[in-house]
């Protein structure tokens, strides 16, 4: 099945985004492994990078590191100055030529965002041009296992649909790595489980992703009485991702076990 764009429009997401999401532990945690390796100020490049959350989390690990993020959306850059001001931010988009030097970077990461990119080829083959030799790209997304098991899906079934139609599936993924010369050095699960607190239901009530913002309103609010009737019984929300790192030509494998 082929893909299908949904468009978001962050411009207008960007003070709902900024005041609902946050880096999570079990994503950043695998990425901050990544920097260790990393010699004071190599390039650390943020695909998509929102309103700053993970180029944020990693400064706070290695803050001798230079960090740059770009983004289609100018309102979430300019939360992301705010909240990250020590990374570099530039509008662009990662569909097209990115405005980065080739070679220039030690670690290229994206989260959360390549079911928004709709020149897949274009956006493998411009990772692998500004990563140095030897290093590392990093996917941070979904795939149909995550889907299936985490919660905003148990709580908003109507959604399943929605991501499998505009979400890449991983051989599409993969097939593009392989024709830029990218090799998939490892598939990682990443999870975790957030409390169910009034300040957590809040933020799902004014639509904190943007599969729910593709949601029938009907639909919305019929997830949203199953997530209260869960607060009441103490339950916790499940929060999974697929992480899937990539190596660019002579290595980068070093580390992490093989696919
Ligand atoms: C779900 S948010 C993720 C933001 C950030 N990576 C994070 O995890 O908090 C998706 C981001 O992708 C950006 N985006 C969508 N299409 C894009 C494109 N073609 N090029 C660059 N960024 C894009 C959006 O503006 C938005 O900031």
């Amino acid at each position: 099945m082929s893909r299908q764009h949904f468009p978001t429009d962050y411009d207008e997401f960007a003070p709902t985004y900024a005041w609902t999401r946050s880096a999570v532990p079990w994503v950043v945690a695998p990425l901050a492994q990544l920097l260790t390796a990393l010699a004071p100020r190599t390039v650390v490049l943020d695909v998509g990078c929102g309103t700053g959350n993970y180029l944020r989390a990693l400064a706070e690990w290695r803050p001798d590191l230079l960090y740059a993020g770009f983004d289609i959306s100018k309102p979430m850059l300019r939360e992301a100055a705010k909240r990250a001001p020590q990374a570099q931010y530039l509008a662009a988009d990662g569909s097209r030529a990115f405005p980065i030097c080739n070679q220039s970077c030690g670690l290229v990461f994206t989260v959360d965002v390549i079911h928004h990119i709709d020149n897949l080829a274009t956006c493998f083959s411009e990772c692998a041009r500004v990563l140095q030799p030897g290093s590392r790209l990093v996917f941070v997304t979904d795939s149909e296992e995550t889907f299936r098991q985490r919660s905003l899906t148990k709580f908003f079934p109507e959604i399943l649909s929605i991501e499998l139609q505009r979400y890449p599936s991983l051989p599409s993924l993969q097939q593009h790595a392989s024709a830029v010369g990218l090799q998939l050095l490892a598939r990682e699960r990443a999870e975790g489980w957030i409390p169910l607190s009034d300040e957590f239901v809040t933020k799902l009530a004014a639509k904190c992703s943007s599969a729910m913002r593709l949601l029938a309103p009907e639909y919305h609010a019929a997830g949203m009485a199953r997530v209260r009737e869960a607060q009441a019984r103490g339950e916790q929300w499940r929060s999974c991702y697929t992480l899937l790192h990539y190596g660019s030509a002579f290595g980068g494998g070093s580390g992490l076990t093989s696919a």
